[in-house]
């Protein structure tokens, strides 16, 4: 028992029980000067934190990217500087519109968040496991979210409010197809490939810019699940990504993925027949083929899930030199988003936490606040404020300038003119790269999705499906019809015709 390690208060005084409260006599009421009980529940009553207002449910794990071929010549950002190189990650898995506590095994677009603690500072790769995302345009990112979440007076996920927005929104429907296709539903996060889905960019040593495509391919192949099969899953446990990736990474069994790049000359993008900066298209791989970067490996739980998955914060406003942005309006949008979303959730220097702290040396200006928990490293302690008379203090680095990013154009709205455009791209997946036997679960899931629908938004969807192929449209019809959906469950709030774009 003395060797055992001694409890104390948070301020680190020995402390003598934590199990029985000081009380006057044995049956008296607890003493004020009990503190240390009331220590104990004030801590409790502070344990949580805002949950992610999308993507709350994660997984996370650490680990390592190593460098396997050399791209030095489309980016100079220091971790693809040698091949062997090493760089530590911290990965964090989700779904999209479970809170906290919803089940692991749903039918959802997952995100892939990578954080690589470079030399140069941490460069945040927030992808999905899908390449393209349901929206183009930021303005719609909210609304669109409130279609995913609970509907304000029923608070239940509403079919009717999402095939609403999606019919009104026909650019989702390439992300809707992945999402209702085989691969809506992953076994676990090491059954599926991670995407960066917007165009970034990079610059190599010679300030040369090239449109880049970020890609993970999973080296454990993709497996998936069927509603079916996921729902007798989710009957017995609701945590089964958790299980399966914790148990896999304690056994040895460590998840991989090869990193690949797409890239594209600067120039190139002026004179593309798409629109190479738009989130709901993807760029053809035979004119922009796969290019090997790494392998990434995911070896290590984290001691604490809250320190370092709950409080990882991520944002593509973390990027590194040799790495970039683009014109890609939902990215410009993010690019805010995150850091803002991070200041509510966690605070004013949730950077400085475990799980964000870069690796490398960190000198910045930023001043108190709550949770001020780490040193002024200014280089000098009179150097509060920049610029400032001492040889010693940070100053900033002209060295670290991007080349400039070269966007053409006028300031307005503008919208995609060529309204055939945002069915190309889903009808080759769905007629030329899924197999009927895919299709047939593809009309099957979705018309489990769309149940109860109000007949106008189905025929709206439905007209959406039609523009794609003729049999995706007659496929959902008919599988409504064999499933048994209800489509007038709902009342009809909406007969707006069918879209004509
Ligand atoms: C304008 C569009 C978007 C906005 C405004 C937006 C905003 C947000 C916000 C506020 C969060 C919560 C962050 C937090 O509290 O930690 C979040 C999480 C996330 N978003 Fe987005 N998002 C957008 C589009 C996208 C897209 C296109 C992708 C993928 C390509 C994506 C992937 C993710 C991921 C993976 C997370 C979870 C990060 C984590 O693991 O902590 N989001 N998003």
């Amino acid at each position: 028992m003395s060797d055992r390690t001694k409890l104390t208060t948070s301020a680190g005084a020995p402390w003598v029980s934590n199990e029985t409260s000081e009380t006057a006599g044995p049956r008296g009421p607890v003493l004020m000067q009990d503190y240390q009980l009331i220590e104990k529940l004030a801590h409790q009553n502070r344990e949580r934190i805002p949950e992610r207002t999308v993507h709350a449910k994660g997984w996370g794990a650490q680990g390592t990217f190593t460098v396997t071929n050399d791209i030095t010549k489309y980016s100079c950002a220091k971790l693809f500087s040698e091949i062997g190189k090493q760089t530590e990650v911290l990965s964090r898995w989700s779904t999209v519109a479970g809170e906290m506590g919803a089940a692991d095994a749903e039918r959802d677009v997952r995100g892939f968040s990578l954080k690589f603690y470079t030399e140069d500072g941490n460069w945040d790769m927030v992808g999905n496991n899908t390449p393209v995302f349901f929206v183009r345009d930021a303005y719609k990112f909210p609304d669109f979210i409130h279609t995913q979440k609970r509907h304000p007076r029923t608070n239940l996920r509403s079919p009717e409010a999402m095939f609403d927005f999606w019919g009104r929104s026909p650019e989702c429907i390439h992300q809707v197809t992945i999402l209702m296709s085989d691969r809506g539903i992953p076994k676990n996060p090491a059954h599926m490939n991670g995407y960066g889905s917007h165009t970034y960019s990079m610059w190599n040593a010679d300030g040369e810019r090239f449109w880049v495509k970020f890609h993970f391919k999973t080296l454990q192949g993709h497996k998936h699940y069927t509603n079916a099969e996921a729902e007798a899953l989710i009957g017995k446990t609701r945590e089964s990504y958790q299980e399966d990736l914790f148990n896999m990474i304690e056994e040895g069994n460590f998840p991989k993925w090869r990193f690949m790049i797409q890239v594209m000359p600067e120039k190139e993008a002026e004179n593309l027949d798409f629109n190479p900066f738009d989130l709901t298209k993807v760029w053809p791989h035979k004119d922009y083929p796969l290019i090997e970067v790494g392998i990434l490996e995911m070896n290590r739980n984290p001691d604490n899930y809250f320190q370092m998955v709950e409080n990882a914060a991520y944002s593509p406003s973390n990027k590194v030199l040799g790495i970039g942005y683009s014109p890609d309006k939902m990215l410009q949008a993010r690019v805010f988003s995150y850091a803002d979303a991070h200041r509510y959730r966690l605070g004013t220097h949730y950077e400085a936490l475990p799980a964000n702290a870069p690796k490398c040396p960190v000198h910045h200006y930023h001043k108190d606040g709550p949770m001020r928990f780490f040193p002024a490293e200014t280089g000098h302690p009179d150097a509060y404020y920049s610029p400032n008379q001492y040889e010693s203090a940070a100053v900033a680095d002209p060295a670290a300038a991007e080349p400039p990013l070269r966007i053409n154009g006028d300031a307005d709205r503008y919208v995609q003119e060529d309204a055939d455009a945002d069915y190309i791209q889903p009808r080759a997946l769905y007629a030329e790269v899924m197999d009927d036997a895919e299709r047939d679960r593809l009309h099957h899931n979705m018309a489990e999705a769309m149940g109860p629908c109000s007949e106008a938004v189905t025929e709206r969807w439905l007209a959406v499906l039609g523009r794609v192929h003729p049999d995706y449209e007659a496929g959902v019809r008919k599988a409504l019809a064999t499933d048994g959906s209800d489509v007038n469950a709902v009342p009809v709030t909406n007969d707006s015709p069918v879209p004509t774009k």
